[in-house]
């Protein structure tokens, strides 16, 4: 497995519970080396404990040498980055590239040589001729498995996915045979659980990842635009999307409203589609605007918390909870806290923030005069207003006894819409969500 972050280190330990032997590879020697002390350098439940037996069992192993990893191995997994190219939205290909090539440069026998990062279509073809073009005399062949794996569920989702995606060379002599073969050794257990695993073209599946993220993607912007409908013209959004996901074809989940969608995937995922389908003369419109409407909707999220606090917030408190992009997780990439906050800041407020996880990934992306708190009591002391930005389960039975002891004036500003309107306003605390009547 080229690369320990998230998808590397969870897949690599789930593999490795299914009885394979896994070695990883990480080049970042901060992360490598609480990996080798045993430790886990990010936060996902289940993941920590799952991975200390594995790494115990000698099943889970981490290098820092490409050279010391491969020998041996029948599949080689590539889970490095894709982050957006700086100024054309592009996936940045500079890791899965530089992986390609150390392969090229130390594999000595046959492998699969398998893409799992997010890419672009046409990628595995390019890691097929960059491999070729340093080792020409190598037997390999390519394959494409993008990772489903939602951050927070991630042990859940690798161990039990929905699907599994697998793009082999249909169009080779053999078509994509010996790479089918090694790859459902590789699937083994998920096909004895009968997992839907579908063999694909390496295009298709590289497209199913995207097309996938791109969608979710839309239905969030949709839902978000429905709910900014409901607060103009009565309607509660809760109610709306009950009576839409009871109708199987639309489906009940992802369909909560909220601050825009964050994360390092699908503000990426997006983009990257947008400009491959642009490229290709065939322009994804529903997506360009799925994607505009969410950095809108994140932009001026907080001039809905200023609009509420009376227009001013020079000098006021406002609490904070939650920073992560979701909860159970570390991760800060594209938070819909980091746009607000800076802005909240920039209006002269002093912010108070408490994430159960999160607070030490998010200092150093937040101006410097954020104070970090340790609980709710702490960070809603004598605060104007309390702003809930993610839904972290912890916060979901605040009472509004303590609410009333410890704020100096009870605003609640639910952008997760995790309490109850009528039991809030009954106890007297002003409240507001996003597309429910206050
Ligand atoms: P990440 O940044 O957490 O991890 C990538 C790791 O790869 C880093 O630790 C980096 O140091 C390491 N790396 C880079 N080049 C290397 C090399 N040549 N050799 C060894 N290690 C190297 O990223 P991530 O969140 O795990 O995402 C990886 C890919 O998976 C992306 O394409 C992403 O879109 C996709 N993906 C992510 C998720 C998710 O939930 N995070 C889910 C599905 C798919
Ligand atoms: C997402 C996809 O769900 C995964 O299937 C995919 O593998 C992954 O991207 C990826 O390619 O990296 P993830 O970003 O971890 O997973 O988290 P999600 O649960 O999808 O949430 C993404 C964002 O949407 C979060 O900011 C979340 O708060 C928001 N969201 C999600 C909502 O606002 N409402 C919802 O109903 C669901």
């Amino acid at each position: 497995m080229i690369g320990g972050g998230y998808v590397g280190l969870v897949s690599a330990t789930c593999f490795a519970e299914f009885g394979l032997h896994v070695n990883v590879v990480e080049t970042n020697p901060v992360r490598l080396n609480v990996l080798k002390q045993g430790e886990i350098p990010i936060y996902e439940p289940g993941l920590d404990i799952l991975a200390k037996n594995n790494i115990k069992a000698n099943r889970l192993q981490f290098f820092d040498k490409i050279e010391e990893a491969i020998p041996e191995c029948e599949a080689i997994f590539i889970a490095v980055g894709t982050p957006p190219r700086n100024g054309d939205g592009h996936a940045d290909m500079t890791y899965v590239h530089q992986a390609a090539l150390q392969i090229a440069t130390h594999l000595k026998q046959y492998a699969v040589i398998v893409t799992k990062s997010t890419v672009p279509v046409g990628t595995s073809r390019r890691i097929a001729q960059i491999i070729r073009q340093k080792n020409p005399d190598l037997e390999f062949d390519v394959a494409s498995n993008p990772e489903f794996l939602r951050e927070g569920d991630a042990i859940k989702d690798c161990m039990n996915p929905d699907r599994v995606i697998i793009g082999i060379e249909k169009d080779k002599a053999d078509h994509g045979k010996r790479a089918q073969g090694v790859m459902t050794r590789m699937y083994q257990p998920l096909f004895q659980r009968e997992t839907p695993i579908l063999f694909t073209n390496l295009e298709s599946a590289e497209l199913a990842k995207y097309a996938s993220n791109c969608f979710l993607a839309m239905k969030l912007s949709y839902v978000n635009e429905l709910a900014d409908l409901c607060e103009q013209v009565g309607g509660n959004i809760e109610d709306i999307t009950k009576a839409m996901g009871l109708d199987p074809r639309i489906g009940k989940y992802f369909l909560q409203p909220g601050p825009g969608f964050g994360g390092s995937c699908f503000p990426k995922d997006t983009l990257a589609l947008i400009r491959i389908a642009q490229e290709a003369g065939t322009p994804t419109r529903m997506i360009e605007t799925a994607a505009q409407a969410n950095d809108a909707r994140k932009a001026n999220m907080s001039g809905r918390i200023i609009q509420l606090c009376g227009g001013n917030i020079n000098n006021k408190t406002i609490a904070i909870l939650g920073l992560t992009f979701k909860p159970n997780t570390d991760d800060m990439r594209e938070s819909a806290s980091l746009p607000i906050i800076h802005r909240l800041v920039d209006e002269g407020a002093i912010i108070k923030a408490f994430d159960p996880i999160g607070n030490e990934k998010a200092q150093p992306l937040l101006p410097n005069n954020v104070q970090y708190y340790n609980s709710i009591e702490e960070a809603a002391t004598d605060a104007d207003a309390l702003v809930i930005l993610t839904e972290w389960n912890e916060f979901r039975s605040l009472s509004p006894i303590n609410l009333k002891k410890w704020m100096k004036k009870t605003l609640i500003i639910d952008l997760r819409n995790i309490y109850d309107p009528r039991v809030m306003t009954n106890e007297g605390i002003e409240y507001y969500s996003i597309g429910r009547p206050q």
